[in-house]
């Protein structure tokens, strides 16, 4: 009892003498949206001695908006649309600036069935309604530590399969429909099974328009916005010489309540009275052993295994000429089982697993307003990976022969003059695109994100930091969340100093 109340007292008096005595130098590993935050809330409060280490060779993170096609007009590899206006701190700090627009209100999917047929607009509402309005808090079902597969699989049955049970041809298309039901989940939690994702959440979503974009600015604009660069260049904060790119750290030794040491693969070391550690779930997965000196103990590898993380891919392709209509908005694929086990054959190109063919992994295409002539491919599931390592000029022929399969009868269908494709859950900086609470996890009643987000601590001082989507309890998985994390993190080293 004695001996903790001494070390508190302690080193409550080293921090006053901190307070009045020096500017606290700080390090922010990763130079993504929340390190971006942390950095301009930082100098914004006079805190100036900082660097921030970046892995790539470019700022950003999961926000990676190039320009393509049509000069000056970005499109995103990874985050792409700010979801909901209030409670929303990106939707906050653009909502003056008249660069944000939603997508069209109205965004049925045109539903095609790879005979070729578009199925009817009826029966898709209906399947969408199912597929994306299933609640997991429906008081029917006592959902504590279930996942969402298991959910969705009682709700369809009672429901909609029911209804159809004796129209044979209604009835085979639902039970096709299971794989595209599940992509769909998949695409919004950024799992590879949604076995693995629980049914209950945590995530609040912000009211509003879900689907605003950037008007062919691309998701970067936010950057712009932090630092102050945008709308007016001149304001923009002194951050350019505080980042390090192609700098990936590779130990971070805290033992001291002095400094913490910062190793990068180059063997450089840099100290500092905190850091901030911003990348993501996936890399703590996989680099928490090799970063952490001491390492990680319980609660804090516990978090790391419960929080989930697994991959969708984009492929983003551009047409010289629009060959779609004004009102589509997103075309959406459903495999009868005959063609599901034929196509491998059909198109013997690229992966194939389970004699089944990556494209089956194309779940949906949508069109990108602000950015004429451009369709972006969602692909889902554990297939992921290996497409990722897939020649573009594959997957352009794949998504061509995908195209003229399914909607050929309805459309002129030209060839893509440009194609882009992601690589998330390859690259060891990222491994994976965003975090999800996995199934079961509920039951412990512990909130994962919090445990994540606890700063370690030597003597009372926090001395590593951790902000980052993932650690945020109700935003994880967006911008907005990972931004808040960020300001977050640098609100608790600001009021260290500024507070006695
Ligand atoms: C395909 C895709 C689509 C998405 N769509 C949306 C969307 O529409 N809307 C939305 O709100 N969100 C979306 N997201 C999620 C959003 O992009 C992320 O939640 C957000 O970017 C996370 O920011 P962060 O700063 O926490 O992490 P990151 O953006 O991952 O930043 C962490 C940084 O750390 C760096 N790093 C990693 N390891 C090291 C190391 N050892 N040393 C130094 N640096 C390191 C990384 O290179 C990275 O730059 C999407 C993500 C993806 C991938
Ligand atoms: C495709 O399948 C649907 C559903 O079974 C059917 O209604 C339609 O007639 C078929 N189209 C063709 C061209 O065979
Ligand atoms: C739900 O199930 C769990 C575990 O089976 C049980 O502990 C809990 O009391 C149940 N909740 C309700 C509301 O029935
Ligand atoms: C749903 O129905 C299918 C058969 O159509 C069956 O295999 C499955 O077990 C059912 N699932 C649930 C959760 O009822
Ligand atoms: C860094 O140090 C390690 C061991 O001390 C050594 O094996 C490695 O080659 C060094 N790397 C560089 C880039 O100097
Ligand atoms: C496709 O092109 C053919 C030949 O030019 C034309 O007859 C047909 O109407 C076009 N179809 C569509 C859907 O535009």
């Amino acid at each position: 009892m004695y001996f903790p109340l001494f070390y508190l007292t302690l080193s409550s008096v080293c921090l006053c003498r901190f307070t009045f005595a020096s500017d606290p130098s700080v390090i922010i590993i990763g130079a993504g949206p929340a390190g971006i935050a942390a950095a301009a809330k930082l100098l914004e409060n006079s805190i100036t001695n900082i660097k921030i280490l970046e892995a790539e060779n470019r700022i950003g993170g999961r926000i990676n908006s190039v320009e393509f096609s049509e000069s000056g007009k970005f499109v995103d590899l990874g985050a792409e649309y700010c979801h909901g206006q209030t409670n929303n701190i990106v939707y906050e700090l653009v909502k003056d600036l008249n660069i944000l627009e939603p997508i069209s209100q109205d965004f049925s999917p045109a539903l095609y069935y790879s005979n070729g047929s578009r199925l009817d607009s009826a029966f898709t509402e209906e399947l969408q309604a199912v597929i994306l309005g299933y609640d997991s808090h429906d008081s029917n079902y006592n959902t504590t530590g279930a996942a969402i597969g298991d959910i969705f699989l009682k709700k369809y049955n009672a429901t909609i399969v029911k209804k159809y049970q004796n129209d044979n041809e209604k009835s085979k298309i639902l039970k096709e429909a299971l794989r595209l039901a599940e992509q769909v989940s998949l695409m919004i939690d950024g799992a590879f099974s949604w076995i693995d994702t629980s049914a209950v959440k945590h995530y609040e979503r912000s009211e509003g328009h879900q689907l605003l974009v950037w008007k062919g600015r691309g998701y970067k604009t936010i950057l712009e916005v932090l630092t102050k660069q945008h709308p007016d260049p001149k304001e923009k904060l002194p951050i350019d010489d505080k980042i390090f790119l192609n700098t990936q750290v590779s130990k971070i030794t805290w033992s001291s309540n002095n400094e913490v040491v910062v190793k990068t693969l180059d063997n450089t070391t840099h100290v500092a009275d905190h850091v901030i550690f911003t990348p993501s779930v996936g890399v703590l997965k996989e680099q928490r052993d090799a970063l952490f000196d001491p390492s990680l103990s319980s609660p804090k590898l516990k978090a790391i295994e419960a929080i989930g993380i697994g991959g969708v891919m984009k492929i983003i392709m551009h047409f010289d000429n629009e060959w779609w209509r004004d009102e589509d908005v997103i075309f959406a694929f459903l495999w009868s089982k005959e063609d599901l086990s034929n196509v491998a054959r059909e198109f013997p190109f690229g992966p194939i697993k389970n004699e089944i063919s990556w494209l089956s992994a194309v779940t949906v295409m949508a069109k990108v307003p602000g950015n004429p002539g451009v369709l972006i491919a969602w692909l889902t599931g554990d297939f992921v990976p290996e497409i990722e390592q897939t020649p573009v000029e594959t997957l352009k022929d794949g998504c061509n022969y995908l195209l003229n399969k399914f909607l050929g009868k309805d459309y002129n269908i030209t060839t893509p003059d440009g194609i882009l494709k992601s690589t998330w859950r390859s690259n060891s900086h990222f491994r994976g695109t965003y975090s999800y609470e996995r199934a079961g996890c509920d039951k412990d009643n512990i909130r994962y994100q919090e445990d994540l987000a606890e700063p370690l601590k030597v003597q009372g001082k926090p001395v590593v930091l951790f902000a980052g989507e993932a650690t945020n309890p109700v935003h994880y998985s967006t911008v907005h969340g990972a931004i808040e994390t960020g300001y977050r993190e640098a609100q608790r080293i600001i009021n260290l100093y500024k507070k006695h």
